[in-house]
């Protein structure tokens, strides 16, 4: 048997009742409220995540909360296989905000799982059995998502063996990144070869046919990346001429992350199938995938989930949706992310470090170099920034991990959609004294 030997923590008698995921770090949170939280010692932490980009009304919002006890307190349990009237208000609800092809709505638990429908779905409206994904993409950890994820070698690292024959063959293309292009082009002379590569990706097939194509519509784990303008529009068209699906996965981009509702209705888009997660829950388990017209046929129980859409857990994304209508919280999260971009740009010129700064709406990335002519990546560095945040500033960033994508030196905001100003610019001020330290440590070194 071979315990983690990464991390001691994982093998720590004291601990072994629960079977940590990698990146554990032991900060045991007990309360939080809006854009804060506490540990079991009463210090403040002050959130610029979300949790994990969940909470997008920051912690315990007082309407998600009371929809979800008004509804304890009339059944907690419905079978899938009955009407359940909160489930109805949800999916009627999501349909509202989507882009205007979409026509029904299957629920699931979690990202991956909703990841897997969405893949079924396509199977049975094309009759392919194949899928495309992007470098750098991540989609989950179930068997068939960690193969269309281009991390899992290095996930699985020293376990693969034995995995394969449940892993899925997939077939990855290059994914858009116009400041590290895959194939070392140019924006605006490279002709989107990154898009137009996707249909040599789906024809040059021997022995298959492809069901359909998933991308992230700003990738986040490999690396926050926005996509390059035209690249969707070529993708869909693409897509629609060799009768592929193409699935939005919006685990992360959806409801006000980007903008609005939808990433997708953002960068104007009608995918066949969008995948919904995180945030849809409102803190609770809660995942789906918006289904297109002629892109909603299963066969039997093919997706289907006990625990799926609980009527107390519908409640809570219901209130959760209708307060991001009563208060716009879609435009509230493009001024609150110009805000953002505006002041981390300024950082930029200020700290050499900053490589880059990249984001759409409130889904922000920034970039860390050893050197921005060179632009090679700063790993160790943004592991400093990142963790004299939490720790002397108390202050919760995101940070891509080498893991998933190709480095591990992007910093990551995603924080509530509600965040007010003046709490924005408090992470603002936290981060730069975090980043003022990354840089001394940087020129120290250089
Ligand atoms: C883009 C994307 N898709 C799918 C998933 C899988 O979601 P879950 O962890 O809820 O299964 C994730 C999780 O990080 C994700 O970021």
């Amino acid at each position: 048997m071979q315990d983690n030997v990464e991390n001691p923590v994982l093998n720590s008698p004291t601990v072994s009742s629960v079977i940590k995921p990698m990146g554990h770090y032991p900060l045991p949170i007990v309360r939080g409220e809006g854009v804060r939280f506490w540990d079991d010692e009463g210090t403040e932490y002050l959130d610029a995540v979300s949790g994990e980009w969940v909470v997008n009304l920051g912690y315990r919002h007082p309407r998600v909360i009371a929809a979800i006890k008004e509804q304890l307190d009339k059944i907690e349990y419905v079978t899938p296989v009955f009407e359940n009237e909160q489930r109805t208000k949800l999916a009627e609800k999501v349909l509202s905000h989507a882009p205007k092809n979409m026509r029904s709505v299957l629920f699931a638990l979690s990202g991956a799982d909703a990841v897997e429908g969405a893949m079924h779905l396509a199977m049975r409206a094309t009759g392919g059995t194949e899928f495309v994904s992007l470098y750098g993409a991540f989609h989950g950890t179930t068997f068939s998502t960690l193969a269309l994820s281009y991390s899992y070698p290095k996930m699985l690292e020293g376990s693969k063996e034995g995995l394969d024959r449940y892993l899925t063959r997939q077939t990855r293309v290059p994914n858009y990144n116009c400041y590290r292009c895959p194939f070392d082009l140019k924006p605006g002379s490279c002709d989107l070869m990154c898009a137009r590569f996707m249909e040599t990706a789906i024809k040059h097939q021997p022995d298959a046919k492809v069901a359909g194509v998933i991308i992230e519509l700003f990738q986040s784990n490999g690396g926050m990346l926005p996509m390059p303008e035209g690249y969707i529009e070529t993708v869909r068209d693409i897509c629609t001429r060799n009768g592929v699906a193409l699935i939005a996965d919006e685990v992360q981009t959806a409801f006000g992350r980007c903008g609005d509702f939808f990433a997708s209705n953002v960068v104007g888009i009608e995918p066949d199938l969008i995948v919904m997660g995180k945030a849809f829950g409102a803190g609770q388990p809660l995942s789906g995938v918006v289904a297109g017209e002629g892109f909603t046929s299963l066969r039997g129980w093919e997706a289907g989930f006990t625990l799926m859409s609980t009527p107390a857990v519908c409640a809570g994304s219901i209130a959760m949706m209708e307060v991001m209508e009563e208060e716009d919280l879609g435009n509230h999260s493009r001024v609150l992310g110009a805000h953002f971009m505006e002041r981390l740009n300024e950082m930029k010129e200020r700290y050499s470090i900053i490589g880059d700064v990249r984001g759409l709406g409130l889904m922000i990335g920034v970039e860390l170099v050893k050197d921005r002519e060179t632009k090679e990546p700063a790993d160790e560095l943004t592991g400093f920034v990142w963790r004299d945040a939490l720790q002397e500033q108390r202050l919760l960033l995101g940070k891509t991990g080498p893991v998933f994508g190709d480095f591990g030196n992007v910093i990551k905001f995603k924080p509530a959609v509600n965040t007010t100003m003046v709490e924005a610019d408090e992470m603002l001020d936290r981060f730069e004294r975090s980043l003022a330290a990354g840089q001394a440590y940087h020129d120290r070194q250089n």
